[in-house]
């Protein structure tokens, strides 16, 4: 199953959403990259195109009209902006829509240390989107755990992507979109209170990181081979 849909990614002008937008362009889909500023949403569409080539399926416009023509969103922006995005944005979520959150809520967002994450109300970023998104809309969180470095490298990405959410058919759709990411595994991390767990991991992965100056990702071993999707 494809991802049936045009990906926003809100946020795409930044390393992590540019690297994801990447990767999916260069696995054919249709991708639109969000930004507060159409003009440099534009501009890291057209820097995609010549990594990719001018088949690649990309666009770029302003966060709100990006949301507009899209029923897949991503969101990949810094937690100090995350609230405040989702209430701009929400007018323009259509009902079916699914919200893909990636977003760390980092003490780095306050002035603390990236490799904190500080307490967010709801349990989790994700579990704020869930709470500020019309009702009936499926949130998803994933891509917490693959760094940007990676992404925007070249080759396949050694890292599985674990995906939580209360809507399993949504679970489903972002798994597959995760496995078009060479190398990566996706797994079904069950449901979205999970998030809390992801978002944790980000934060000791870049103490990681620092420590051993290095690019670290997970894999989860020792489950049966069908509970892992893979392209
Ligand atoms: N970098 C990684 O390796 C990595 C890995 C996993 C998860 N994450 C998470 O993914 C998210 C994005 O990471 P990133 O490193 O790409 O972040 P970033 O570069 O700091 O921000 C991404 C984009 O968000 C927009 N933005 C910045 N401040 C904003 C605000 N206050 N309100 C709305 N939009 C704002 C900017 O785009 P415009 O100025 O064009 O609007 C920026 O290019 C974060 O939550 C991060 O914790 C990152």
């Amino acid at each position: 199953m494809s991802a049936p849909r045009p990906i926003a990614v809100l946020g795409g002008t930044g390393p992590e959403g540019f690297g994801l937008a990447l990767r999916w362009a260069q696995a054919g889909e249709s991708v639109i990259i969000g930004s507060r500023d159409a003009k440099r949403a534009q501009d890291a569409a057209e820097k995609i195109k010549q990594k990719v080539g001018p088949s690649a399926n990309v666009s770029g416009n302003e966060n709100l009209a990006a949301c507009a023509t899209s029923d897949l969103l991503l969101l990949t922006i810094p937690f100090e902006g995350h609230a405040a995005l989702l209430k701009q944005i929400k007018p323009a979520i259509g009902p079916g829509s699914i919200v893909i959150d990636a977003t760390v809520p980092l003490a780095a967002s306050v002035g603390g240390r990236a490799s904190r994450t500080l307490g967010v109300w709801q349990g989790s970023a994700a579990q704020q989107t869930a709470e500020l998104v019309p009702k009936g809309i499926s949130v998803v969180a994933a891509f917490q755990n693959i760094g940007a470095e990676l992404l925007n490298g070249e080759g396949p990405v050694d890292c599985d992507v674990i995906v939580c959410s209360d809507d399993p058919n949504a679970s489903q759709i972002v798994r597959n979109l995760a496995t078009k990411i060479p190398g990566v595994r996706a797994v079904d991390g069950g449901k979205l209170e999970n998030a809390r767990i992801l978002e944790q991991i980000t934060a000791l992965l870049i103490g990681l990181n620092i420590r051993h100056k290095g690019h670290s990702g997970i894999r989860i071993t020792g489950l049966p081979v069908a509970a892992y999707d893979i392209a």
